[in-house]
């Protein structure tokens, strides 16, 4: 799909349901490259166990969240990961032009989650802060079938938990909610799951 017709969905579904799941956001070589930076940070131990919270309240708690996390520095990224850069950033200047979110910044980490691990459902946003807005989620992983589990399930009207978005982390989906109403959860894996998530800020 153009570049264009996949911005136009995504505002589109923004919009109507909080939510967007687009396949092929990039190219299987940009998925295949940014994946070999995965298996390079972890190979060199640039990874991190995930905490929940922020600031004092931050803390490990596995039976929450049991993902490895390394965070990107803007000013010192590889090829493929600027490329992703540039695509989300025209996609952020849509979203401010026609959701009115005004958001700046662009922070993300890449995820790993070992065999097994999940992470309990919760909302993006961190307790007293709403600079986190949009979610955009890339998934990493290649062949991922059915039943390899790990899906991403998504809550759109919170408080009714029989409504369930599922989204099969297949590489080169790409993901994006609401950070302020779509409650959502990680149900565990047959095998590793790799992502790169990211989130749509607004300065504080
Ligand atoms: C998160 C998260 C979802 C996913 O990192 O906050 O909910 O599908 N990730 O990886
Ligand atoms: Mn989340």
């Amino acid at each position: 799909m153009l570049q264009e017709a996949q911005q136009d969905e995504i505002i589109h579904d923004l919009i109507k349901q909080g939510h967007s799941v687009v396949s092929n956001f990039v190219t299987a070589d940009a998925v295949k490259a940014l994946r070999a930076d995965v298996h390079k940070l972890w190979a060199e131990g640039d990874f991190k166990a995930a905490a929940i919270g922020r600031g004092a309240e931050e803390q490990r708690q596995t039976e929450i969240r049991g993902d490895f996390i390394h965070w990107l520095s803007p000013t010192n990224l590889t090829p493929a990961q600027a490329t992703y850069w540039e695509r989300i950033d025209q996609l952020r200047q849509r979203i401010n032009r026609e959701l009115f979110l005004n958001v700046q910044e662009f922070e993300a980490h890449f995820v790993l989650y070992p065999t097994g691990a999940f992470y309990k459902r919760h909302l993006d946003q961190h307790h007293g802060t709403q600079r986190r807005q949009i979610a955009c989620l890339l998934y990493l992983n290649a062949g991922w079938q059915p039943a390899d589990g790990g899906y991403l399930r998504m809550y759109p009207e919170a408080g009714n938990w029989e409504h369930t978005v599922d989204v099969s982390p297949q590489g080169g989906t790409l993901v994006c909610f609401r950070c302020d109403t779509i409650v959502h959860e990680v149900l565990p894996a047959t095998r590793q799951r790799m992502s790169l998530t990211g989130w749509l800020c607004r300065r504080e």
